[in-house]
């Protein structure tokens, strides 16, 4: 099975940061990429061509953190994903949480992103997770089956099968409170068996949350994680890339 090792800069990294990131990566990485994992990292919209032009020949994709769901007109200061397009980046993080939270982005409006995502040939990864105190009520089921459910609304199971779903639990996103691999394997264990029963489709899900380099092994190793979406650790490129390694012991 194939594994994915993304990373999400957010609001970091300058022009020479991604320089210094790729010496150190490929210095770490010693052979190189292998096709069964796929590595991408999701940059800041302004350092998109950028870092294009600073991976370009690599195997190393580029991808946005967000995206409109309007291909153009009067929304000062968004981005369209026409815009995305024009420069060659496909690969969009949707409904991430920081996203959902600090820019009351909500079911609604991430459904319509997904959409126009897979209209325009998008690889968008869907993030979902639930809130410390959704998990000791007892709701993160419900709430991670609201979250697919209301996010995939307009789309066909064909359409579903090109996205990938990150479970990232809110209380494990840059706290250093990693989830446990038996809670991260029952979220989900819980999500395919949701998106097998609903809609037939069988598609990567990756694990975010403070991953780290001493803790990725005994999440990774399991065949219900795809890979990770990693926040913290993605910003120097050597503890990145020790992630792709360990992920190399687990494809097959
Ligand atoms: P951290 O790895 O810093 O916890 O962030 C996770 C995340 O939000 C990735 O999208």
């Amino acid at each position: 099975m194939k594994k994915f090792v993304f990373g999400n800069w957010k609001m970091n990294m300058l022009r020479r940061d991604i320089e210094e990131w790729k010496d150190k990566f490929f210095t770490e990485l010693e052979k190189g990429l292998n096709e069964k994992v796929s590595v991408c990292i999701f940059v800041p919209f302004t350092h998109l061509i950028i870092a294009k032009e600073i991976f370009k020949n690599t195997d190393v994709e580029i991808g946005a953190q967000n995206m409109f769901f309007e291909e153009k007109g009067a929304f000062t200061g968004e981005i369209s994903p026409l815009h995305l397009v024009d420069i060659g980046v496909k690969n969009v993080i949707i409904g991430h949480s920081e996203r959902r939270k600090i820019f009351k982005e909500d079911d609604e409006m991430l459904s319509k992103k997904l959409k126009k995502a897979i209209e325009l040939s998008f690889k968008p990864v869907f993030c979902i997770g639930e809130t410390l105190d959704e998990r000791e009520s007892g709701k993160t089921e419900e709430v991670l089956e609201r979250q697919l459910r209301e996010g995939l609304k307009l789309l066909n199971s064909e359409e579903i099968k090109k996205i990938i779903i990150a479970y990232e639990p809110v209380w494990a996103i840059g706290t250093g409170r990693v989830a446990t691999p038996e809670q991260a394997v029952s979220a989900h264990r819980f999500i395919i068996e949701f998106l097998n029963k609903n809609y037939d489709v069988n598609i990567p899900i990756l694990y975010g949350g403070s991953i780290k380099p001493e803790n990725f092994d005994s999440l990774v190793k399991n065949p219900e994680i795809s890979g990770g979406l990693v926040g913290g650790a993605s910003l120097k490129g050597d503890s990145f890339a020790k992630l792709v390694k360990i992920a190399l012991n687990y494809i097959s």
